[in-house]
């Protein structure tokens, strides 16, 4: 026991928006110019596998480039005053990139493949993956990234570090997305809930403890880090 209270931060596509990787609603209901059910579902997979390997291949391509801001980083500060559980939307690796020691990834991971007949066969990737790459059992590989219509295999885990939590913070997402958004009705409203995002989608009214903070990561997490420290040393 570190004796340190405990902070878990729900992050979402806004969090790495700065880094240069595009978020999913901001504009056209399209991803990277494609519907979203057609790269991101079981069904698409099987529709036109090709186009759903080449579609996280451009991805994992474009994580290949892109570096932790400044909001990753407030984040690993804060571990010296807190116990910190990051739990991520995201399928990008910039928390782990920036030094943050416990991640919880609730959509999957880019750099991470399994295998179609056994989800828990799963293998580091950082190439581009085809149709014929294939586990030493002879089945393909596909994507690790929970897509639409799939279970969340991290829900459990998740759920029991919110639970613990002392103080939840919230940056960068629209809290569209269930069951990543329900994690927010799991602490109980003695907790403080700070919420950084510059289009934010809950409302103080909505929780007792909630503090709103209209800014990017980059603008707003930096501050908040430096608030909650000031509060322990
Ligand atoms: N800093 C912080 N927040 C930002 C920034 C920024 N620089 N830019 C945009 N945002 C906010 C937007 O205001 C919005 O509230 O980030 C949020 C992005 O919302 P979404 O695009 O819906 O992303 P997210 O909530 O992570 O989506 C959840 O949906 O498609 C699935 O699996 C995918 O994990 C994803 C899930």
């Amino acid at each position: 026991m570190s004796g340190k209270q405990k902070i878990v931060v729900l992050t979402g596509a806004g969090m790495s928006a700065e880094s240069g990787i595009n978020t999913f609603r901001d504009s056209d209901g399209l991803w990277e110019g494609h519907d979203v059910m057609e790269v991101a579902s079981p069904q698409g997979f099987a529709k036109n596998p090709e186009l759903v390997l080449d579609f996280y291949n451009q991805r994992r391509r474009q994580l290949l480039e892109v570096s932790p801001n400044a909001g990753h980083k407030a984040l690993v500060d804060l571990e010296k005053w807190f116990d910190v559980n990051i739990v991520t939307q995201n399928v990008d690796n910039l928390h782990e990139q920036a030094g943050s020691s416990r991640v919880v990834h609730l959509h999957g991971e880019l750099f991470k493949v399994r295998s179609t007949a056994n989800e828990n066969h799963v293998l580091t990737w950082k190439k581009d993956l085809i149709l014929g790459d294939l586990d030493e059992n002879g089945h393909q590989l596909r994507p690790h990234i929970v897509w639409f219509g799939e279970m969340v295999p991290m829900l459990k885990p998740a759920i029991d570090i919110t639970l613990n939590a002392d103080i939840l913070i919230i940056i960068g997402t629209s809290m569209q997305v269930y069951p990543a958004a329900s994690l927010i009705n799991y602490v109980s409203d003695q907790v403080p809930i700070y919420f950084v995002d510059p289009k934010p989608s809950v409302a103080k009214s909505d929780f007792k403890n909630l503090t709103v903070i209209p800014k990017t990561a980059v603008n707003g997490v930096p501050n908040l880090v430096a608030e909650l420290s000031d509060m322990v040393t």
